[in-house]
């Protein structure tokens, strides 16, 4: 049967990595996997929930910090992985302007036209600016143009670190440092750890987006891989591990059901099984110096917002 390609994604390593993933003890499928152009709509639509603290919390670290920082740094390019709608962004690139140094934007996404629309508006709203997306899993490759402004700013705004495990947290903070020259610098975000209440209500919304943001990767397989998923036969589970300080989010089956996903076969799931879809680890300061240090980087400098929810982190290399 004809597998159709995702445009975002490619084709075969798709299927062997979602074959791998579902017939694991316990299904998991990568985060990657819920941005499709609704995907990173829903994702937007988060970032404004009354509960959804981080993207305000770090929104005022980059206002009270970037004029300063950007201005020191002299950066000509900023170059941002898991760039999104790129909001926060702009922070960084009223900074740059301010400062008569902004001439590249790189963005790097896997959610293809999403980024196209982003680095149109930006076009249009930084004159100017050069603005050259490139579509790249950030978990396999970083795709950098040849040749860049210097100084650049590397940066991994929203926690999206927080999405991957540690060990490959670290390789891609590995080949972020790889693609560093000396005066570059490497901007995190990090979520906090905290009040476990705080955090499980960021992933249970009241208005049920995260529950939708969760089940649209069933609709990304859909659609891109022809699967037959019934997304409303599956529910949103989020929960805070207190021992691994992470939040994982699941899709529990309903009932017992099976699923065809052409080039794959049938894959069964028993009723109340669930298929994790996303870890969100938070941090401290250690555990961010224990990706950092292994990588080649180190905490150059630490900022918090005043209720000490989120950090900023800027690397440089060792
Ligand atoms: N930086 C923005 C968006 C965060 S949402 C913010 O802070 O608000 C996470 C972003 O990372 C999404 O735009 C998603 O498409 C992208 N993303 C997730 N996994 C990715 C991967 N493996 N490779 C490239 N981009 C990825
Ligand atoms: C993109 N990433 C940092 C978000 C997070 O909080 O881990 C994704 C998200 N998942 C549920 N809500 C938001």
């Amino acid at each position: 049967m004809a597998v159709r390609a995702h445009p975002d994604l490619g084709t075969s390593p798709i299927l062997r990595e979602v074959a791998e993933g579902l017939s694991a003890p316990q299904k998991e499928l990568s985060p990657k996997y819920f941005y499709d152009h609704r995907g990173s709509e829903l994702f937007e639509e988060i970032t404004r929930l009354p509960e959804y603290y981080p993207t305000r919390a770090e929104r005022s670290i980059l206002e009270e910090w970037m004029p300063e920082l950007v201005a020191r740094l002299g950066t000509r390019t900023l170059l941002e992985l898991g760039a999104g709608s790129a909001e926060k962004s702009r922070v960084i690139l009223d900074a740059m302007r301010a400062a008569g140094t902004a001439e590249r934007y790189v963005p790097i996404d896997v959610s293809a036209t999403f980024l196209s629309q982003t680095a149109a508006r930006l076009r249009r709203e930084y004159p100017g600016l050069s603005v050259e997306p490139a579509v790249a899993d950030i978990a396999e490759e970083l795709n950098l143009p040849r040749r860049l402004p210097r100084p650049a700013l590397f940066a991994f705004l929203g926690s999206t670190i927080g999405n991957f495990y540690p060990p490959s947290a670290i390789r891609l903070l590995g080949r972020v440092r790889a693609a560093m020259e000396p005066g570059d610098r490497f901007l995190m975000g990090a979520d906090l750890r905290k009040d476990v209440a705080r955090i499980e209500a960021a992933y249970n919304d009241s208005r049920g987006v995260t529950a939708e943001f969760n089940r649209n990767m069933l609709r990304v397989l859909n659609q891109e891989l022809g699967a037959d998923f019934d997304p409303e036969a599956f529910g949103h589970l989020a929960f805070y591990d207190t021992v691994a300080h992470r939040i994982e989010m699941h899709l529990v089956s309903d009932g017992r059901q099976t699923v065809s996903i052409p080039g794959i076969g049938q894959v069964e799931f028993a009723a109340g099984e669930t298929l994790r879809t996303e870890i969100s680890c938070k941090h401290d300061r250690a555990s961010v110096a224990a990706l950092f240090e292994p990588a080649g980087l180190r905490i150059e400098s630490w900022r918090t917002d005043p209720e000490g929810l989120f950090a900023l982190v800027v690397g440089a290399p060792v």
